[in-house]
C-alpha cells in the first residue's frame, strides 16, 4: 500500500476489525449466539425467491416500508409514538454513523466521546475530517454530570454516548442524558446497539425523541436480532435530521433484499424475547462466576462482560485461543471482553479460563 498515492493521514493506519479466527467458541464480536429460527429462515427463502425476478430494478430509495416497521417495533419495545419519518436505516449502524458524521462533522467540527468506548467513533471522524476528542469516564466507567461538564468544556459540535457502552456494558442514566440535552445545543447521538439486552424497566433514549430534535438514537439488528450478517442498523431521530441525511446518503444504499429480509426478522421479533431473557440470565450468572474467581467485572447491561485485570492480557487471550475460545482484547489495558454465548459456549469459556489461570498460577 505504501506506494499508492493515498491520503497522507491514512498512511500507516490499520483497518478496524476483530481477528476472525476459526475456533469452536467465538465470543469476540457480541453477536447473538443463536442463529435465526428455522421458521424465520424458511420465510427468508420464500421472500427472497419472490423478489428475485425484480432485481433488475433499483430498491425503494427511501425504504419506506422498512422504516414504518422499524418505527412500530420501537413503539412497542419502548412505548413511544414514532412513525416512518423518524427512522433512517442503512447497512449496519456503522453506515448510519458515517452518514451522521458526513452531515454534522467536517474540518471545522469536533466530536466528543467518553473513554473507554467503541473505537469506530474515532475512525468515522478521521474519515470525515472531523476532530475527535474524548473525556475519561469515571473509574467505574460511569458517566455523570461532572464527566459531561468536562465534555462540554471541549466545545463539541457532536457528542456520542454509548449505552450500554461497548466495551464496558455501562448504562447511562436517562437523567444524565436529559442534563446533556438541556446544556448543549449541538447534536447528541446515543448509540444503543445493545439496548435490547438492558435490564427490564430501563428506559431507552428513544423516549426523549419527541422533545429533542437534535437527538439521534442509533439501533442495530446485528446484536439482539441475530442479524449481524444481514447488515441492518438504523437511526431514530427527528424528521428534520432524517431529511438532512438524504444529502449525504448514497443513492439506493439499502438493497431490495436487505430491506425485505429486515422486515421478515421484525415480524419474528416476539421470538427473540425468550433468547434475550436467557442471554441476560447467562450474563448475570457469568458475572457472578467471574467475581467468585476473583476477577473484577464491570456491571453490564449488554451481552458481554469486561473483566480483569491481568498483568499480561495478551498472554491470557492467546492461551484461551489455544483452548478453542476466542474473546476480545479491548478496553483499558489489563481487561478482556467476553461476549455471552449459548450456555454450552459459556461453560467452555469457564473451563478454558480456569485452565489458563491455573497454568498462570502454577497449579
Ligand atoms: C457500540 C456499537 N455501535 C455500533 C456497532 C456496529 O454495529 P453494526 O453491525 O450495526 O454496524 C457496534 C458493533 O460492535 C457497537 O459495538
Amino acid at each position: 500500500m505504501t506506494n499508492l498515492p493515498i491520503r497522507k493521514d491514512l498512511i500507516g493506519r490499520s483497518p478496524y476489525g476483530a481477528p476472525q479466527i476459526d475456533v469452536p467458541v467465538r465470543l469476540n464480536t457480541n453477536e447473538n449466539p443463536f442463529g435465526p429460527s428455522p421458521a424465520l429462515v424458511a420465510e427468508l427463502a420464500k421472500v427472497v425467491s419472490e423478489l428475485g425476478p425484480n432485481l433488475n430494478r433499483y430498491p425503494d430509495r427511501d425504504a419506506n416500508e422498512l422504516r414504518a416497521d422499524l418505527a412500530n417495533y420501537l413503539n412497542s419495545e419502548s412505548q413511544v409514538n414514532l412513525t416512518a419519518k423518524n427512522i433512517w436505516p442503512a447497512n449496519g449502524s456503522n453506515e448510519v454513523m458515517q452518514q451522521l458524521l458526513q452531515l454534522f462533522g467536517g474540518p471545522d467540527k469536533t466530536l466528543v466521546a467518553f473513554d473507554p468506548t467503541y473505537s469506530m467513533y474515532e475512525d468515522y471522524c478521521r474519515n470525515t475530517f472531523t476532530k475527535y476528542s474524548s473525556v475519561s469516564r469515571n473509574e467505574d466507567f460511569t458517566i455523570d454530570k461532572s464527566v459531561i461538564d468536562k465534555a462540554l468544556a471541549l466545545q463539541p459540535d457532536i457528542i456520542v454516548f454509548t449505552s450500554p457502552n461497548n466495551p464496558t456494558g455501562t448504562i447511562i442514566d436517562l437523567a444524565d442524558i436529559d442534563y446533556m440535552l438541556a446544556s448543549f445545543t449541538g447534536v447528541v447521538v446515543v448509540d444503543e446497539a445493545y439496548a435490547e439486552f438492558r435490564p427490564a424497566g430501563t428506559p431507552s433514549a428513544v423516549s426523549r425523541l419527541g422533545s429533542n430534535p437534535r437527538l439521534v438514537v442509533i439501533r442495530t439488528m446485528s446484536k439482539a436480532f441475530s442479524y449481524a450478517g444481514a447488515r441492518v442498523g438504523y437511526a431514530a431521530t427527528s424528521p428534520e435530521i432524517v431529511d438532512a441525511i438524504q444529502l449525504v446518503r448514497l443513492p439506493y444504499h439499502l438493497s431490495t433484499i436487505t430491506q425485505a429480509i429486515a422486515r421478515v426478522a421484525l415480524r419474528f421479533s416476539d421470538e427473540l424475547q425468550g433468547q434475550l431473557t436467557l442471554l441476560r440470565q447467562e450474563r448475570d450468572d457469568l458475572a457472578i462466576w467471574l467475581n467468585e474467581q476473583g476477577f473484577q467485572v464491570a456491571p453490564s447491561g449488554a451481552n458481554f462482560l469486561l473483566f480483569g485485570t491481568f498483568g499480561d492480557r495478551n498472554l491470557v487471550w492467546e492461551q484461551l485461543v489455544e483452548q478453542g475460545v476466542l474473546i476480545r482484547q479491548t478496553g483499558p489495558d489489563g481487561w478482556l471482553r467476553v461476549s455471552i454465548g449459548t450456555p454450552e459456549e459459556n461453560q467452555a469459556f469457564k473451563t478454558a479460563l480456569t485452565q489458563v489461570t491455573n497454568r498462570t498460577n502454577g497449579k
